[in-house]
């Protein structure tokens, strides 16, 4: 039988963070035994909003590095990137015209990330769009994202329909993909505002832990973690969010469940718990930035999307030539 297809992508605009790590990466590697796996460093998006050319390049050579140190493996995944495959940005332009401004007007992160903008690009606008295009260029099946991609999901099933519905006459042309958000971590929380979403790419770096954080900062980051004044371990998102966000986090890394966290530490406060979080993300980041600090330096390393951009290439290539041929595109 022939597996199933996984398409999900990761922005080079800064070095991922626990949140990217556990809401999507994580998962990324336990999935390429059993799926068709296709994943890609998307270039294009980070530029939607302003970034230094000598920074980006290194960052998505780094998010490579980082893709195979977290255990991708390229004999059963894909790796390539998005700029390198010209297919996304003709397919993008069949998703623009067949999408209407209000659809995009709606998307949340969109107000949310133009809000933090001086100026606004065009781009950062149809972000959406080109996401739609990356995920129906690969016939995917399943997209492993965070929970805050849920609704650029819910645009691309709508888009297929629609797109499906208007040139394909009763057959379908797209794919019908399927959101794949964990149960467990979808939105990891920042460190001092748990209200809002860890990111990457924001100004205070005691907010996020990133990938390539070293033991020392992570444990000053869990020591100054915002909790709260009852000084007693429990999940209550609620009324709790700053020590709830880290029970998760304990969970995602350990693979213990939150009740079992929540026991265990119940009777002795905040410090012993963090310290035995800090050691948890220590010990699954440390072997990852060894294998990262070798193969960012290597040769290998060049390799990995050459070949990963010849496959995507063949089947993104394919696609957007039926998409041009049922909207009527060329001779
Ligand atoms: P990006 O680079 O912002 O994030 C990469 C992945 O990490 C997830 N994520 C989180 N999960 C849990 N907690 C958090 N705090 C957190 N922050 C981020 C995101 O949901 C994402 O899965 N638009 C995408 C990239 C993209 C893409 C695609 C994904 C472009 N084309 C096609 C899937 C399919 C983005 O900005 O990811």
């Amino acid at each position: 039988m022939t597996k199933q297809r996984i398409f999900s992508g990761v922005q080079p605009s800064a070095t991922p963070t626990i949140g990217n790590y556990i809401g999507a990466m994580k998962n990324f590697v336990a999935l390429q035994d059993d799926y068709d796996c296709i994943y890609c460093i998307v270039d294009q998006h980070a530029t939607t909003v302003p970034q230094d050319p000598v920074t980006l390049r290194m960052q998505t050579r780094s998010l490579a590095a980082l893709y195979l140190a977290i255990g991708l493996d390229p004999e059963k995944s894909t790796i390539f990137i998005q700029s390198e495959v010209p297919a996304h940005s003709e397919a993008s332009t069949i998703v623009r015209c067949n999408m209407g401004m209000g659809e995009l007007e709606r998307m949340t992160q969109y107000k949310d990330k133009s809000q933090k903008q001086q100026s606004v690009s065009v781009g950062l606008f149809t972000y959406p769009a080109v996401m739609v295009a990356d995920i129906i260029l690969y016939n995917t099946n399943v997209v492993p994202v965070g929970a805050d991609q849920k609704q650029h999901l819910e645009l691309t099933r709508d888009f297929v329909t629609r797109f499906n519905k208007r040139y394909g006459y009763g057959s379908s042309i797209l794919t019908m993909p399927e959101p794949l958000i964990p149960k467990t971590g979808s939105r990891i929380m920042s460190l001092q505002t748990p209200s809002k979403k860890m990111s990457k790419s924001d100004a205070n770096p005691k907010e996020y832990i990133s990938m390539l954080d070293n033991a020392k900062t992570i444990r000053k980051k869990i020591n100054s973690a915002i909790t709260d004044s009852y000084g007693v371990v429990a999940y209550d998102p609620e009324n709790k969010p700053g020590v709830s966000n880290l029970l998760t986090i304990f969970s995602a890394f350990t693979g213990e469940s939150i009740d079992d966290i929540v026991k265990r530490f119940g009777g002795v406060g905040y410090g012993q718990f963090k310290r035995e979080l800090a050691d948890a993300i220590i010990a699954e980041l440390e072997p990852i930035q060894e294998r990262y600090n070798v193969l960012f330096a290597s040769e290998e390393l060049d390799k990995v999307p050459d070949e990963g951009t010849t496959r995507a290439n063949q089947i993104a290539g394919e696609t957007v030539r039926k998409m041009k041929r049922a909207v009527g595109l060329g001779r």
